[in-house]
């Protein structure tokens, strides 16, 4: 059973990995072990050339394979990918270039399973070889997976002897291969991925060293309104960027331009700011900005001095002194919660904001102190910065991440806990 502590985070209990079992608990030799991983890869390309075009998630679930095939398990993985609405989808969400990829990196045969509802799989694993897993095709091609649908997992549950979570980044989806089927088999566990996760994630939880800065971005208040709350009492100084930054300048009344503004969360951002000063904590917002006169076809972009943005103008990226400021910011903290890049970086022009926040966090981290990314496109912004490598742990949850930082349970973490040694709650 993993031990890791429990305790109260920004004001409220959690209770981490306790009653969790972990993969190593568990004898897989000859077993048949059910691996639920998060291959959710971006992919680009057309059906039948598909490209994977960031792998992080497949290299992420490495150790967790690599120990169950050492150890004699005969594995297999689910994984969902995308979001098929119907069987005209299953060309451009098949996870056939993942399992040509994962074959590479482990340097074995990967059995793709068309149909995962069905007796196959239990047929292929009866004649399994050592240097041979099978990856189920794409569990929400089945509506089932989505619905929780207790048939899926019954029919999963008739091949698996153990069922292993390291899916972190669906936990917080109450799913049919990760809320349904583990409670539907007694052996159950997590892999090394998610215990990664809570360990870092639940260290913010826990109490972090001092000064701890929040690093704000992306696109909307309204996705971060949840974490930002949650994080008032805990966090010392909060540093906004991204298109979010213009709702909150907004909100102070200032000029936006053509900026991207939520118009209803206008006096939340407001009320926000004063509950944060009220608590002697520091809410930073840009001081100079990037902008274009359009966002699509720019034809002239500018470096604007000052926190409001002019007519016609719009912000894309933090400029010069704003990243001076927060990288100060960010070297003076003890630990640093990033979530949400600080411009358009999947564009050059705007991608400075993004990077030099990256590259500051990896000082941070050079210096002893802790730099956590959470959330796709941070993450996305982290690695091409070039930084990746140096931060104390990147997420390989969006959402995940984002709820279990909220204090959310999520229904992955819930569904593998055990009451009892060898009891399984019925559904
Ligand atoms: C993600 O990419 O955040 C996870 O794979 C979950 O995907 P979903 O948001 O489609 O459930």
């Amino acid at each position: 059973m993993i031990q890791t502590a429990s305790g109260a985070g920004f004001g409220k209990t959690f209770s981490g990995l306790q009653g969790i079992k972990s993969i190593e608990d568990f004898d897989l030799k000859g077993n048949r072990v059910f691996i639920r991983l998060d291959l959710n890869v971006p992919m680009s390309g057309e059906a039948g050339a598909l490209v994977i075009t960031d792998e992080t998630r497949i290299r992420a679930a490495l150790p967790t394979l690599r120990y169950a095939l050492e150890k004699g398990a005969k594995v297999v993985i689910a994984s969902h990918l995308g979001r098929p609405e119907s069987d005209e989808d299953r060309s451009k969400f098949t996870l056939e270039p993942v399992a040509l990829r994962l074959g590479e990196l482990l340097n074995c045969e990967v059995i793709l399973v068309e149909e995962p509802n069905s007796d196959a799989p239990k047929a292929l694993l009866a004649g399994l070889k050592p240097n041979q897993l099978l990856l189920l095709e794409n569990v929400r091609f089945d509506k089932g997976e989505t619905k929780n649908a207790a048939e899926l997992a019954n029919t999963i549950a008739s091949y698996t002897d153990i069922y292993i979570n390291d899916a972190f980044g669906a936990s917080h989806r109450a799913h049919s291969t990760i809320d349904a089927l583990p409670r539907l088999i007694a052996k159950r566990g997590c892999g090394f991925l998610i215990k990664k996760e809570v360990e870092a994630l639940g260290g913010l939880l826990a109490g972090p060293a001092k000064p701890f800065v929040a690093i704000m971005g992306g696109s909307k208040v309204s996705d971060k309104i949840k974490i930002i709350e949650k994080m008032i009492e805990g966090i010392d100084t909060f540093l906004i960027g991204g298109a979010m930054a213009y709702t909150f300048i907004a909100a102070k009344g200032l000029g936006v331009g053509k900026s991207r503004v939520e118009k209803d969360r206008l006096a939340f951002a407001k009320e926000l700011i004063e509950r944060i000063e009220a608590r002697g904590k520091k809410i930073l917002l840009p001081v100079d900005h990037v902008v274009a006169d359009d966002f699509l076809a720019p034809s002239k972009i500018e470096i604007v001095l000052g926190d409001s943005i002019p007519e016609g103008k719009v912000g894309l990226d933090i400029g010069p002194k704003t990243r001076a400021m927060y990288r100060e910011e960010i070297l003076r903290a003890k630990t640093v919660f990033w979530n949400g890049p600080m411009g358009v970086f999947e564009r050059q022009e705007f991608a400075n904001g993004s990077f030099a926040v990256a590259e500051a966090l990896a000082g941070l981290t050079e210096k002893g102190g802790v730099s956590i990314v959470g959330g796709g496109d941070s993450a996305a912004a982290a690695e091409a910065s070039g930084f990746a490598a140096k931060m104390t742990h990147i997420s390989t949850g969006g959402g995940a991440s984002l709820e279990y930082l909220e204090g959310a349970k999520l229904p992955g973490l819930e569904a593998l806990r055990t009451v009892r040694e060898s009891a399984a709650p019925s559904l």
